[in-house]
């Protein structure tokens, strides 16, 4: 299974392993990462918005909704739309 590590603003970094095709929002409530999302995972808010580290080419493309809320260049990403196909690392942005 694909790892996922979390940089938090803490300096703590957890890694956990997660199915293909898992985006990184539910991963990271999975793990107890407290990543914020208010319009519930659906592409509409951008609260959980994350900066990816590594393994952008391991993230599903950017869909409609991202560029909707315009989240349109890298590093950033809406964890809620972003799913894993392979070893990611993203920076948690916490509020
Ligand atoms: S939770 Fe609202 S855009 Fe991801």
């Amino acid at each position: 299974m694909p790892k996922i590590r979390f940089h938090m603003s803490d300096g703590q970094v957890k890694e956990v392993e997660a199915p293909n095709g898992e985006t990184i929002l539910q991963i990271a409530l999975d793990a107890g990462i407290p990543m914020e999302h208010a319009c519930g995972g659906n592409g509409f808010c951008t609260t959980c918005m994350c900066k990816v580290k590594q393994g952008m080419e391991n993230l599903s493309p950017r869909n409609d909704r991202e560029e909707n809320m315009g989240v349109m260049t890298d590093p950033d990403r809406l964890s809620c739309q972003a799913q894993i196909q392979g070893d990611v690392e993203v920076e948690v942005i916490e509020y």
